[in-house]
């Protein structure tokens, strides 16, 4: 079979993408209607991160996939066997010390229709929008993804670095009561967007990281996202949809929670699961992150939620083995170093740094994700 039996095709079309993203819904709408949840998609599609420049090909792309062998009766779904998106965000490469600011298309939405599976689409969709984009963005970026299905994408080039999960649970029949006085401390909620204080920091801060990171492995390239309001802010329209279909007041939500501008923790509610899972944390003292570990819970007990749910990345190294020992004590049931089942992916589109893998994944943690 010659490989122009198969097109990857681009679309803008409304019914084509509708189609697509209410058949993906079947595995990911959770206790949202197709509609539903193909209105929750369509809101992403308009906020900041989604939208298109077409200067440096940041947004969002929709894609169907279609076999021109199977019959086409004039319709415009005939022949559309698969489907996926890319969310290209911004991102930063730095190599021998020099930054560089790209674009890193994030693949989500990858899906074939039930009746065409397990005939190679998906593999060979994957394949497609990976040279897609090789033809349109510069060698030193990168493309990566979340697999939830196992080593699959290992087919179509992309590297897995799995990253483990702490679970904190209390026992949610009991009364947790947080041990300190939230007004004396000074805490403060976080809401949809009022916290870019503590993100531009945060951004610089990574900045400043990588760059020294590249100056002490001047063989590799180092990647990372760009940190800024608009990743966190999809994960809070994520929350707050679910949440209002469900019948939460989700008015006054919590987003997440500050110490002081150096502290804080985003996170948000899994509706589906239920698990209050964190997007990002920043503590500069064992007792800070405890505190904020102790927010969490509180918030997660609040919303009848039974763990806070953490990528063990987040949480800053030197602090991990004490918080261990805090969390065996006071949450007894709180689970370690669990596996996730979502694979983090990368691929380096410089096919010497992929195959050699000379690259180093900075800030591969929950907010850059989805
Ligand atoms: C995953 C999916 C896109 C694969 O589509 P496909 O066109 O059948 O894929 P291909 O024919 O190219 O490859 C099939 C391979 O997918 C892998 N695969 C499919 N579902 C899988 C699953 N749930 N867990 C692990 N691997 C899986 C298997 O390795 C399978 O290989 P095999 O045929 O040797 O067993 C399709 O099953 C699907 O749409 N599933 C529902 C949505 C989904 O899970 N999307 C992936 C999100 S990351």
């Amino acid at each position: 079979m010659s490989t122009a039996q198969y097109k990857l095709e681009y679309t803008t079309d409304p019914d084509i993408i509708k189609f697509n993203r209410v058949q993906n819904s079947e595995v990911w709408r959770g206790p949202m209607t197709p509609e539903e949840y193909n209105e929750r998609e369509e809101k992403a599609a308009r906020l900041q991160i989604s939208l298109q420049d077409h200067s440096n090909y940041a947004g969002l792309y929709c894609f169907s996939f279609k076999d021109l062998s199977l019959p086409d009766n004039g319709g415009k779904l005939d022949q559309i066997v698969a489907a996926c998106e890319t969310l290209n965000k911004r991102a930063w490469v730095v190599v021998n010390g020099e930054l560089k600011e790209i674009i890193a298309p994030c693949v989500g939405g990858v899906y074939t229709l039930p009746q065409h599976r397990k005939k190679g689409y998906a593999e060979k969709m994957i394949s497609a929008v990976n040279e897609y984009w090789k033809e349109k963005l510069p060698s030193d970026t990168f493309m990566f993804l979340m697999s939830e299905v196992g080593p699959f994408y290992e087919r179509c080039g992309y590297i897995g670095h799995a990253v483990p999960v702490l679970k904190v649970q209390y026992a949610h029949t009991d009364n947790y009561k947080l041990p300190f006085d939230e007004e004396a401390e000074g805490v403060e909620y976080l809401g949809w967007d009022n916290y870019e204080d503590l993100i531009i920091p945060f951004h610089d801060r990574v900045k400043a990281e990588i760059v020294e990171l590249s100056k002490q492995n001047k063989d590799k390239h180092i990647f990372s996202l760009v940190p800024n309001m608009n990743q966190l802010t999809w994960f809070h329209l994520r929350d707050l949809h679910c949440g209002a279909i469900i019948g939460k007041n989700v008015t006054n939500s919590k987003l997440g929670v500050k110490l002081d501008k150096d502290n804080f923790m985003v996170w948000f509610h899994e509706w589906d699961t239920p698990e209050l899972k964190v997007t990002k944390l920043q503590a500069t003292s064992l007792e800070n992150l405890i505190k904020l570990i102790q927010l969490g819970v509180q918030e997660a007990k609040n919303t009848d939620f039974a763990q806070l749910y953490i990528w063990e990345s987040s949480i800053p190294e030197e602090y991990k083995e004490q918080l261990s020992e805090y969390l065996k004590v006071n949450f007894p049931t709180t689970k370690f170093s669990q596996v996730n089942t979502s694979i983090p992916s990368i691929m380096p589109l410089d096919d010497k740094v992929r195959e050699e893998k000379s690259y180093i994944w900075a800030e591969n943690d929950k907010w850059g994700w989805y």
